[in-house]
């Protein structure tokens, strides 16, 4: 064995020496010469920057990491992701420590010393001691203008961050939450794998276009007019995995959907992926509470599970979203039947239709704490997003009276049960819209949480940051209205029927609920997921019967649960999600290392990149003019 290494050591030294030198393989000389062949091997260091004290006085260490500050050759700072550590430079080696660029990277050998009285800093874990420089490698110079300073990130664009992410990286923050990200995922594979039997599998990232769901990357292929694309979820290969016994699987799985990317929202992005055979709804929501409780960061409190459900049709009129935001209430009130009663002329068209419905949100505070300017920005978020656009606002007035246009209208009994239903105090603002169905119920989620940001930037508390309303959405429709005719999936074509409405699904398909379930954190979805149909004939009943799609694409599938299929179903976690909001960050970009901007590009490698020509042909492609 040792014999083997040696001869490979030989012939690997033997190849070096015969290799031509980086200059010879250039054809040129170097007016500078650069620093090629002078990089010696590296000693190591015996600790990181932040775990010195004085239990260590006395002891000779060697230190690595950037140079964060440096006076007059005095001393150093000298910084890694453990801490800071204070490098004296005593007289006699001022000759030896060359004027150092801030960010070089540096090693330093030295003895540990007890800091002068006064000197000490006892908010830094090594404000104690400092290091009296015997020895100094610079390892790394850095070039003299960065194009920001680390420290100042907070102040930069974020454009210019991401053009330099390596340097962006270096900022706390962000090397905080990539290190949650690695702790968090650790303890998610100790819960899943060790304690709970699943399996980690790898599924392909090469794949073939599929109906239904996001849009996805098209990757072209030698076979002429034949593409793979780019999955946006496991979702076949882990129920394929389901029928290939695999029974619990589970994958940190990049998945790519074109798009566009938003705050919460990057073309690629990752899950984790689970599924599970014999299982129904309890048994996953179940599962994912205690993965959740376990790898729950200690610093952000205790987790309590269960986590509350609430229904698809209690989000929506409660809260005008499927994602509602419990951390604050504000929750929206059914006033069709007061307005109804109340015969006035403004709202009689709308109501004579029979999906017609009135909602009013009561917005503490709002009245005291917006300008005119604010009401006006809200009326425009209206602008944008009804089609009926009825929107009135009423202010309440100190005395608790209403004042508004439309108040004046009323009955004094309906104006009573306005406020017997909305209980508001004085200083608030009541909003009330109206349109069909769930429409005015949308407005005023979206003027909810609008109005929760604007109070928040006046100075008013309205969600704690450090709460986390987890909650189970559950009893989705299995199917919505298509525009322009027909119904599509919800969520995904393989979703089951809820066992109470699966007598439906022949007849009125849009009347049935899903076993599908979305986790929702503060206002963010954070995983979505359902048990699975695992009878080939309902499955193509729902593809070819009721969402008309063509099955032959899908044939592998189908084959699939005609080749004995477990009862399966499952989950997938937003990861970056997730991790936006334990770390606190409103954009998902902060949680990963390297996100694409807002088109979707990368502006550090310049990605997507031209591609010439003659590497197209091979594709077959040919670069359309514009
Ligand atoms: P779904 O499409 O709901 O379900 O995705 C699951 C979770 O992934 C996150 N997510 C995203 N995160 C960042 N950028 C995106 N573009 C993006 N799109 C989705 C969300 C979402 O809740 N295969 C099914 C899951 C299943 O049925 O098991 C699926 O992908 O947090």
């Amino acid at each position: 064995m040792s014999r083997k290494v040696v001869c490979c050591f030989c012939k690997s030294l033997q190849a070096a020496l015969q290799r031509p030198s980086v200059r010879q393989l250039a054809g040129r000389s170097f007016s500078k010469p650069p620093d090629i062949g002078r990089q010696t091997s590296f000693s190591g260091r015996s600790h990181t920057c932040g775990e010195l004290t004085k239990t260590d006085i006395g002891k000779q260490v060697t230190i690595c990491g950037w140079v964060q500050h440096q006076r007059l050759q005095q001393f150093v700072v000298l910084r890694d992701w453990h801490g800071l550590t204070q490098v004296i430079i005593p007289d006699e080696k001022k000759p030896a420590v060359p004027d150092l660029a801030l960010e070089s990277v540096i090693q330093v050998t030295g003895l540990v010393q007890e800091r002068p009285d006064g000197q000490q800093n006892t908010k830094m874990p090594t404000g104690e001691i400092e290091v009296v420089l015997k020895d100094i490698q610079v390892l790394n110079e850095c070039k003299p203008n960065l194009p920001f300073n680390i420290q100042d990130f907070h102040k930069v664009k974020e454009a210019l961050r991401m053009e330099y992410r390596y340097l962006d990286l270096r900022n706390k923050d962000l090397q905080r939450n990539l290190r949650l990200r690695s702790e968090m995922v650790m303890k998610m594979r100790e819960f899943l794998c060790n304690q709970n039997g699943f399996v980690d599998v790898e599924t392909p990232t090469l794949f073939r276009q599929t109906p239904g769901g996001a849009k996805e990357f098209v990757v072209p292929s030698r076979f002429a007019g034949k593409f793979y694309t780019l999955p946006q979820s496991p979702q076949q290969f882990k129920q394929l995995l389901m029928v290939g016994g695999i029974d619990r699987y589970v994958q940190i799985a990049r998945c790519y959907r074109d798009e566009g990317s938003k705050p919460e929202r990057q073309p690629e992005f990752t899950q984790v992926d689970i599924e599970m055979s014999f299982v129904n709804q309890d048994n996953v929501l179940d599962l994912v509470e205690h993965m959740l409780v376990h790898c729950w960061p200690e610093s952000k409190g205790r987790l309590s599970i269960p986590f509350p459900r609430m229904t698809y049709h209690e989000a929506m009129a409660k809260y005008g979203v499927d994602k509602p935001d419990t951390r604050f209430d504000m929750q929206i009130c059914d006033v069709t039947d007061i307005i109804r009663e109340s015969n006035l002329e403004t709202f009689r068209p709308l109501l004579d239709q029979p999906s017609a419905s009135i909602q009013a949100v009561n917005i503490t505070g709002g009245a005291l704490h917006f300008s005119n300017k604010d009401i006006s920005s809200l009326q425009s978020v209206v602008q944008e997003n009804s089609a009926e656009k009825i929107f009135k606002v009423i202010k309440v007035k100190e005395d608790g009276s209403l004042q508004s246009p439309l108040v004046k209208h009323l009955r004094a009994d309906d104006v009573s049960r306005l406020k017997a239903t909305l209980k508001p105090l004085s200083g608030d603002l009541i909003l009330l819209s109206g349109g069909n169905q769930f429409e005015p119920h949308s407005v005023l989620g979206r003027l909810r949480l609008e109005c929760a940001s604007l109070l928040e930037s006046k100075g008013v508390e309205v969600r704690k940051k450090a709460d986390f309303n987890f909650l189970w959405v559950v009893d989705f429709p299995l199917f919505l209205p298509k525009e322009g005719g027909g119904v599509e999936s919800a969520h995904h074509p393989f979703t089951a029927a809820h066992p109470d409405d699966a007598h439906l699904l022949t007849t009125h398909p849009n009347q049935v609920r899903s076993q599908h379930y979305d986790l929702v954190v503060n206002g963010s979805e954070i995983g979505g997921g359902s048990i699975r149909i695992h009878n080939a004939d309902e499955q193509r009943f729902v593809l070819e019967k009721v969402l008309q799609e063509d099955c032959s694409e899908l044939s592998h599938l189908l084959d699939a649960l005609e080749s004995g299929c477990p009862p399966h179903g499952g989950i997938a976690l937003g990861l970056d999600r997730l991790m936006a909001v334990v770390c606190g960050t409103p954009s998902i970009r902060d949680v990963i290392a390297f996100p694409k901007s807002h088109d979707g590009k990368d502006p550090m490698s310049k990605a997507p990149a031209v591609v010439s020509q003659e590497e197209l042909d091979v594709y077959h492609i040919q670069i359309k003019d514009t």
